[in-house]
C-alpha cells in the first residue's frame, strides 16, 4: 500500500471524463464512488477536469503546462475515461494527455487484470471462469513509446521512419521487481516475462539480464521467459497456465487487449497506471469509441472496474471489494449492456450497481 501518511483532508481525485463513450462511462464511475461516499463515508473529493478533444477544438489546450505540478501537490489519484475523437485525426491530444501523464509522473507499472467473471462470456470453447485469472504488469514509460525518432526525407520516394525501443536497466528492474513483489505478496506462484530477444538483442537482451538477476531474489516463485509471439499463442491455447505476466510497454498493449477479450470483453477491462506511493491513474483498457459515443450503450463496467483499483490503491480496499463483489453479480446476472449480452443501457448498469452498494 502506498504511504501517504495520516489522511488529514479529503482526498481529491481529478476526473478526466475525455471524450466518446469515456464521458458516459465515468459517470456511472463517480457515481458509484458517490454512492460509497454516502455509504461508507469514504473521505473522496472529486473535481472534474474537462480536458479532451472538445477543449482542444476550443482554445487548444491540451494537458495544460502546470498539470503535472498540479497533480503532484493537490491530487492522490487520477481517473480518466478515454482519449481520441474523429475530429482530431491526429490524436495530439490524446497523447498529449494521456501519455503525457504516463510518462510526466513516470507511472511506471501499467497494472492490466485478466479475470473472466463468467465462463459463457469466454470465446474459447469449454473454459471455466477460473481458467482465465491472470495479471499483465506492462512497462509504462519507455520502450517504443519513449517517442525517440524521426523521419528523414518525408514525403519522398526516400523516405525514411525510425522509431527506437528505449530500454533503460532501471526501467526494466523496477516493473521486474514490481511484478515479482506482486506475486508474492498475492501468494501466487508463477510468473512468466516476455520479450523478443530472439530478434532484437540489444534491446530485449536487457531484459534477459534484468530478468536473470531479479528472478534469483525470488527463488519462491517459478520464473520463466516466452518470446511474445510465443506467449501469443499460449494465452490462446492454454489461459490457465498464467497468473502474472510482465513485459514491455508495447507487448503489454498488444497483449492486454488480446487478454481482455478472453476475460469476457474490452467493455470489462480496467488497468491501473502506478507509481506505488504517487499520485496515480486509473482507466479502462477501452478506448472513445466515436461510434458508439452519446448512445447510453457503452458497458460502463471496465471504468467501474477501475474506481475499484482506485480505491484499493487509496488503501480503501473493503470499498474495493464491494464494488468487484456488485460488478460480478451484474455480470453473473446479466444485469449488463448488450456487449455482455444482457439488455441494459450504460446509465441502468450503473444504477443497479449503486443500489447493491
Ligand atoms: C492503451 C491505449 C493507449 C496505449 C493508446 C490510446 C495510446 O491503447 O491504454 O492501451 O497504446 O497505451
Ligand atoms: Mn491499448
Amino acid at each position: 500500500m502506498p504511504d501517504f501518511g495520516p489522511p488529514t483532508k479529503a482526498e481529491r481525485i481529478a476526473v478526466i471524463p475525455g471524450d466518446g463513450i469515456g464521458i458516459e462511462v465515468t459517470r456511472e464511475a463517480v457515481k458509484v464512488l458517490e454512492t460509497l461516499k454516502r455509504v461508507c463515508g469514504l473521505p473522496l473529493e472529486l473535481v472534474a477536469l474537462d480536458w479532451g478533444a472538445e477543449r482542444y477544438l476550443k482554445d487548444g489546450v491540451t494537458l495544460p503546462p502546470d498539470a503535472l505540478e498540479m497533480f503532484r501537490s493537490e491530487f492522490r489519484a487520477i481517473l480518466i475515461g478515454a482519449l481520441g475523437d474523429p475530429r482530431v485525426p491526429s490524436n495530439v491530444h490524446a497523447a498529449d494527455i494521456l501519455l503525457g501523464i504516463r510518462a510526466g509522473l513516470d507511472l511506471y507499472v501499467n497494472y492490466r487484470p485478466a479475470r473472466l467473471l463468467d465462463a459463457r462470456l469466454c470465446p474459447l470453447k469449454d473454459r471455466r471462469s477460473e481458467d482465465v485469472n491472470f495479471h499483465i504488469f506492462r512497462e509504462n514509460t519507455e520502450g517504443a513509446y519513449a517517442g525517440l525518432g524521426g523521419v528523414f526525407k518525408p514525403g519522398t520516394p526516400d523516405e525514411v521512419a525510425v522509431q527506437e525501443d528505449v530500454n533503460t536497466r532501471k526501467g526494466v528492474e523496477r516493473i521486474l521487481i514490481h511484478a515479482f513483489e506482486f506475486a508474492r505478496r498475492r501468494g501466487l506462484k508463477r510468473i512468466v516475462m516476455s520479450d523478443k530477444s530472439n530478434a532484437m538483442p540489444y534491446a530485449h537482451g536487457l531484459w534477459q539480464r534484468a530478468f536473470a538477476e531479479v528472478r534469483a531474489h525470488y527463488a519462491d516463485i517459478e520464473s520463466r521467459h516466452l518470446f511474445v509471439d510465443a506467449l501469443a499463442m499460449e494465452l490462446v491455447r492454454d489461459p490457465s497456465q498464467f497468473q502474472v505476466i510482465v513485459t514491455n510497454n508495447l507487448f503489454g498493449d498488444i497483449l492486454s487487449d488480446l487478454a481482455s477479450q478472453l476475460a469476457g470483453g474490452i467493455g470489462l477491462a480496467p488497468s491501473a497506471n502506478l507509481h506505488p506511493g504517487r499520485v496515480s491513474m486509473f482507466e479502462p483498457v477501452h478506448g472513445s469509441a466515436p461510434a458508439l459515443a452519446g448512445k447510453n450503450l457503452a458497458n460502463p463496467l471496465g471504468a467501474i472496474l477501475a474506481a475499484s483499483l482506485m480505491l484499493d490503491f487509496l488503501g480503501h480496499s473493503d470499498a474495493a471489494r464491494r464494488v468487484e463483489l456488485a460488478v460480478e453479480r451484474a455480470v453473473r446476472e446479466n444485469a449488463a449492456t448488450s456487449d455482455l449480452g444482457g439488455a441494459f443501457s450504460t446509465s441502468e448498469v450503473g444504477d443497479w450497481i449503486c443500489e447493491r452498494l
